[in-house]
C-alpha cells in the first residue's frame, strides 16, 4: 500500500521547498488528500529520484567523510542520547513489522497445508483447489524470490526519521523539523514560527507547551518548576527539550504584534561594518538568556549611554533572536547614528527597547510575494524576506529594490547570490538616481516591475522606505490596479 506523506515531509524527501510542491498541487500535477501525498504519486512525478539527489544524502556522505571531525558531527547529528532513542523507536517499529511478517508467513503456509488436505479428501473440489494451490505457489515464489530494489523514498524517509523529528503544532497545524542538537524552541524559530517564549534558558516558563503525542527528551538543565498537574498533563519546556519521535504539541503562537511583549535588553556591539558610502551595518548580540522576541518587519529603539537613542528597523530574521542587524544610514537617526558613524566600538553596550510596529507577514501569501524596497527600506524588507524564506510558504518571492543614489543597492551581491541559490526568488534592482521627483521615481519603479512581472497584481505586496517615497508609490500602485487589500506599506 502506498505510503501517505505530509507535504512538508515529502518536500524534504525530494529536497524541494514545500511551496514548490504546493504549486504542483495547485497546477493539478499532483494530488493531495488532507494535506498528504502518496509516495507512489511522488515517484511517478520524480521517477529518477535517487538517494544521491537528496540534500540529506549529501549531508550524510559529508558526515561519513568527516567522521573524525567532531565539529561537523556535532553540528549535524543529534546528541547520542537522542540518536539512541530514535534508533530504539525505529527498532521497535521494525520489530513489530517483522513479527507481523512472520505471522503472515505462518498463515500462508498453514493455508497451503489446508488446501493440500482438502484437495486429497474431496475429489469434486480437487480441480479448483489444485488451481488455487498452483496460484499460491506461483505468487509465493514471486514474492519471496523477487530481487526487489528498496523503495528509495522509504529509505530516505527512514534516514530522515533518525536525523530529524517532525513536529506539528496544535491548534494552528503549522509544522517544522527538529534537527541536530536543536531544542524544540530553536527549531521552531528557525522555521519562522512565532511561538511564545521568554528567557530561552529554562527560567521563566513562558515556553511551556503540552505534548499531545510523541516523545520529547530533556537536553538542557532548567530551574523552572512545572507543577504536578502540569507534568501529568504532559507539559514541557520547549527551550530545554528536543523531539525524539514525531511530536504533536499544543503551543501558544503570536497572531499579532500585540502578542509580543515590550522588552529591554542590554546587547553588545559585535561588529560595525561599512556597506557603502552612506550605509553602515551594526551587528548586536544579546545575552544568551535574554534574547529579543520580535516579528519580521518590526523596529526597536537603540540607545547608547552617551549618544542618546533612535528608532531603527531590524534588518535580520526573527529566526535568529540573538544576532540583531541594523542598517544605519549616515545622517538618519540623530545622535545615535552619528555615534555609529564616528567611532562606536566592538563590545560597547547598546540598550535595545521594543519591538515596535504592527506589520504582520501574511502566512497565507501562497500565490507569491513581492517586496518593494525604497533605499534604506531594504533593511525592513530583508527581515521579511528572510522570514518568508524560513517559512517556505510563498511560491515565489520577488524583491524590487529602488535606489536613488549610485551606490544605493548596498547589498546587491547578497541578493544576486540568493537569486542564484533559490529557484523561487527573483531580484530586480531599479536605479532612479538623478530623477527629479519621488513621483517620477515611483512611476519608473512600477513600470519596471510590471514589465518584468506582468502578473504582479495577483501578489501580496510589501513596500518599505521613507514616507516621501512610499506615499507616491502606493498611490501609483492603486492607480495601476493593484488591490488595496494586498498592499502593506511600512514607513521607515
Ligand atoms: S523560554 Fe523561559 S523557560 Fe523556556
Amino acid at each position: 500500500m502506498p505510503q501517505q506523506l505530509a507535504i512538508s515531509r515529502a518536500a524534504r524527501l525530494l529536497g524541494v521547498s514545500r511551496a514548490a510542491l504546493q504549486k504542483r498541487i495547485k497546477e493539478g500535477g499532483l494530488h493531495s488528500f488532507d494535506g498528504t501525498i502518496t509516495s507512489e504519486e511522488l515517484l511517478q512525478l520524480y521517477p529518477d529520484l535517487q538517494l544521491e539527489d537528496s540534500g540529506l544524502f549529501e549531508r550524510t556522505q559529508k558526515i561519513k567523510q568527516d567522521a573524525f571531525r567532531r565539529r561537523v558531527m556535532d553540528r549535524t547529528l543529534p546528541a547520542k542520547e537522542v540518536l539512541a532513542e530514535r534508533l530504539y523507536e525505529q527498532s521497535l517499529e521494525l520489530n513489530d513489522i517483522k513479527h507481523h511478517l512472520q505471522n503472515y508467513h505462518t498463515l500462508v503456509v498453514g493455508l497451503q497445508d489446508k488446501i493440500h488436505e482438502l484437495g486429497g479428501s474431496q475429489p469434486e473440489a480437487r480441480s479448483a483447489l489444485v488451481q488455487l494451490d498452483e496460484w499460491l505457489e506461483h505468487e509465493l515464489r514471486h514474492v519471496l524470490g523477487e530481487d526487489k530494489k528498496p523503495d528509495t523514498l522509504d529509505v530516505i524517509d527512514a534516514m530522515l526519521r533518525v536525523m530529524s523529528a517532525h513536529v506539528t503544532l496544535h491548534p494552528s497545524g503549522r509544522d517544522f523539523f527538529v534537527e541536530g542538537n536543536d531544542t524544540l524552541l530553536e527549531a521552531a524559530l528557525k522555521a519562522g514560527l512565532a511561538l511564545n517564549y521568554g528567557c530561552s534558558s529554562g527560567n521563566c516558563g513562558l515556553c511551556k507547551a503540552r505534548v499531545i503525542s510523541g516523545q520529547v527528551m530533556k537536553t538542557r538543565h532548567f530551574d523552572y518548576v512545572l507543577s504536578e498537574p502540569e507534568k501529568q498533563q504532559g507539559y514541557t519546556l520547549m527551550c530545554c527539550h528536543t523531539a525524539v519521535s514525531d511530536v504533536t504539541l499544543e503551543a501558544l503562537e503570536a497572531s499579532s504584534a500585540s502578542d509580543i511583549p515590550k522588552q529591554q535588553i542590554s546587547a553588545k556591539v559585535k561588529a560595525v561594518t561599512q556597506l557603502s558610502q552612506n550605509m553602515m551595518l551594526l551587528h548586536l548580540q544579546t545575552p544568551r538568556s535574554h534574547r529579543l522576541r520580535f516579528l519580521a518587519g518590526q523596529s526597536v529603539t537603540l540607545g547608547h549611554v552617551e549618544a542618546g537613542s533612535g528608532e531603527f528597523p531590524i534588518a535580520s530574521c526573527p529566526c535568529n533572536d540573538r544576532d540583531l542587524q541594523f542598517h544605519i544610514q549616515r545622517g538618519v537617526g540623530g545622535s545615535f547614528s552619528e555615534k555609529v558613524w564616528n567611532g562606536l566600538k566592538t563590545g560597547e553596550t547598546i540598550t535595545v527597547y521594543g519591538p515596535w510596529g504592527d506589520y504582520l507577514f501574511r502566512e497565507e501569501s501562497q500565490n507569491g510575494v513581492m517586496f518593494i524596497a525604497f533605499d534604506r527600506g531594504y533593511a525592513t524588507i530583508k527581515s521579511l524576506l528572510e522570514h518568508s524564506m524560513a517559512r517556505e510558504s510563498a511560491e515565489d518571492m520577488i524583491l524590487v529594490w529602488s535606489a536613488s543614489t549610485p551606490d544605493g543597492h548596498y547589498m546587491s551581491n547578497l541578493c544576486r547570490a540568493m537569486e542564484d541559490a533559490l529557484e523561487n526568488f527573483h531580484y530586480l534592482p531599479v536605479s532612479v538616481a538623478g530623477l527629479e521627483s519621488e513621483d517620477a521615481a515611483a512611476s519608473q519603479v512600477i513600470d519596471a516591475l510590471l514589465e518584468a512581472y506582468p502578473k504582479a497584481r495577483q501578489l501580496d505586496i510589501y513596500l518599505a522606505g521613507p514616507e516621501n517615497q512610499i506615499a507616491p508609490a502606493r498611490e501609483k500602485l492603486l492607480a495601476a490596479g493593484f488591490p488595496n487589500n494586498k498592499l502593506t506599506a511600512m514607513v521607515v
